[in-house]
């Protein structure tokens, strides 16, 4: 993106280039000693009597660039005194860095104050904890941290659309106000009346939607492979570092596949998408791994050429008990697992991804397809080290007696699935999905630890602020 635009420097009227860095940065030689202008926020400044050193971003690229002015600018008290986070507009050359911190510098000509920063600007040089810059959401994305995550963010979910995109999938919406529950837990927020007006808008109880998988599957009849990626509510009461209230979820649905085939795409999407934020957020990512985990590069790379493990439910159960280890949650079969079980499984056990299929029926939700044990139902999680569960998902029962039972015996009322029932009467074929959390993929990949520092403003139990 480049604009040109003139300027009025030492009275002479001057065309010069306005850029933004990435550009600069991405073609430092093209602009080698040619005249530019930018604009962006200070990051760091350093005076002395006669020549400043500013840090400028612009948020183009993760990266800053030094402005280097003396005091042949006819403001350079003015500039001295400029202060971290003051945005400013400067007009420069840019020449070889006669330093060796850095390649390149601008040799700034003028530079023009937009807004200097108040005082009390509560972001500073210093380093501040994470719970500290939750209560100001609204300024942390200036932190190179937050930066640094939010690009990433970006570009993970850029990569999940190529993913499905060049795989054939179909991008779908479904609606976000529904009326059914797809999970069959009762986490639902509910929607019913306007602000202005007490009347329920829809006559009937409408909520938030807690899964788009129950609209996606009407659309596979037609579409074959589908995913949606919107916004998901849940009004679970679990205060814990991994579940918010309202999170964004990727769900591909797709026909003729088996609960195995669904595995493969989960794996191998993951696998495209970690690569795809290898390459492209390498500044990001560096910056993960120097400041919030040194782990993570390296634990990225490993998964791009591991197959992921597999391991029955059953199986799992037994290796937690052959653990000896003194679990919160006592550790029997039928239970569902807890995050501590998850850890020990992935973080200790297997140290890399790891599905466990085949759970028992009674933990899960009602639409997985029933296994022919009569006791465990067709039924993934993927947990990998640190989050625990990124995807859950199943292959989906496609025979309509055994739906009805189950949807009867978890106590839904059948009328408000009928027209789920309904597909499984007309052209019904084997068919599974599955369900990513995009909070929890960008904790994996930055290393943070708290769902909290992933989302820009955050919603959990008692916390709706912004
Ligand atoms: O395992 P879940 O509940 O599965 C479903 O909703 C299925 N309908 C998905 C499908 O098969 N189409 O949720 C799927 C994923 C979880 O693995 C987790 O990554 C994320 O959604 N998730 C949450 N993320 C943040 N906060 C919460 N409260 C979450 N609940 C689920
Ligand atoms: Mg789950």
């Amino acid at each position: 993106m480049i604009y040109f635009l003139t300027l009025k420097i030492d009275n002479k009227k001057t065309k010069v280039k306005l850029l933004i860095l990435k550009d600069i940065l991405d073609n430092k030689k093209d602009y080698l000693n040619k005249e530019i202008k930018l604009d962006g926020w200070v990051k760091n400044v350093r005076t002395s009597k006669n020549i400043g050193f500013i840090e400028l971003n612009d948020g183009s690229d993760f990266k800053s660039i030094q402005i280097v002015f003396d005091n042949s600018l006819e403001n350079y008290n003015n500039i001295k005194k400029i202060t971290i986070g003051s945005s400013i507009s400067i007009v420069g050359d840019l020449i070889k860095s006669l330093n060796d911190n850095q390649e390149f510098e601008i040799k700034a000509k003028s530079i023009n104050i937009i807004c200097k920063n108040n005082e009390d600007y509560p972001l500073q040089k210093k380093r501040h904890t994470l719970e500290y810059l939750r209560n100001i959401a609204h300024l942390r994305p200036r932190t190179n941290t937050f930066k640094a995550i939010f690009r990433i963010r970006s570009i993970t979910s850029y990569a999940i659309h190529k993913f499905f995109n060049d795989s054939g999938f179909y991008y779908i919406n479904t609606p976000i106000i529904t009326t059914s529950d797809c999970e069959g837990a009762g986490e639902m927020f509910s929607v019913e009346k306007s602000k202005n007006n007490n009347k329920n808008f829809f006559g009937k109880e409408t909520f938030l939607t807690v899964s788009g998988q129950l609209s996606a599957e009407t659309l596979i009849y037609s579409l074959r492979n589908v995913y949606t990626f919107g916004p998901t509510f849940r009004a679970e009461n679990s205060n814990t570092p991994r579940h918010a209230a309202e999170f964004w979820m990727i769900e591909p649905e797709m026909a003729f596949v088996d609960l195995r085939g669904c595995m493969n795409c989960a794996e191998k999407m993951l696998r495209s998408v970690v690569s795809y934020v290898l390459k492209n957020a390498k500044d990001e990512l560096d910056f993960c791994n120097k400041f919030i985990n040194n782990n993570i590069i390296e634990r990225l790379e490993n998964i791009i050429d591991s197959k992921f493990k597999i391991m029955e439910y059953t199986d799992a159960i037994e290796i937690l008990k052959e653990s000896k280890r003194e679990f919160e949650y006592d550790v029997e079969w039928g239970i569902d697992l807890q995050t501590e079980h998850e850890k020990f499984l992935t973080n200790e056990f297997a140290k890399s991804p790891l599905f466990i299929v085949n759970y028992p029926k009674n933990i899960k939700a009602f639409y997985m397809r029933m296994n022919n044990d009569n006791k465990t139902v067709a039924a993934m999680d993927l947990l990998v080290p640190d989050v625990g569960e990124i995807i859950g998902g199943s292959q989906r029962e496609e025979r309509y007696e055994i739906l009805l039972d189950k949807i009867k015996k978890d106590k839904l009322d059948e009328k408000d699935y009928w027209w789920y029932l309904d597909l499984r009467k007309y052209g019904s074929v084997i068919h599974s999905g599955f369900g990513m959390g995009l909070e929890r993929l960008v904790m994996y990949l930055t290393g943070i630890s708290n769902i909290r520092d992933v989302i820009p403003y955050p919603r959990t139990v008692n916390s709706a602020n912004f």
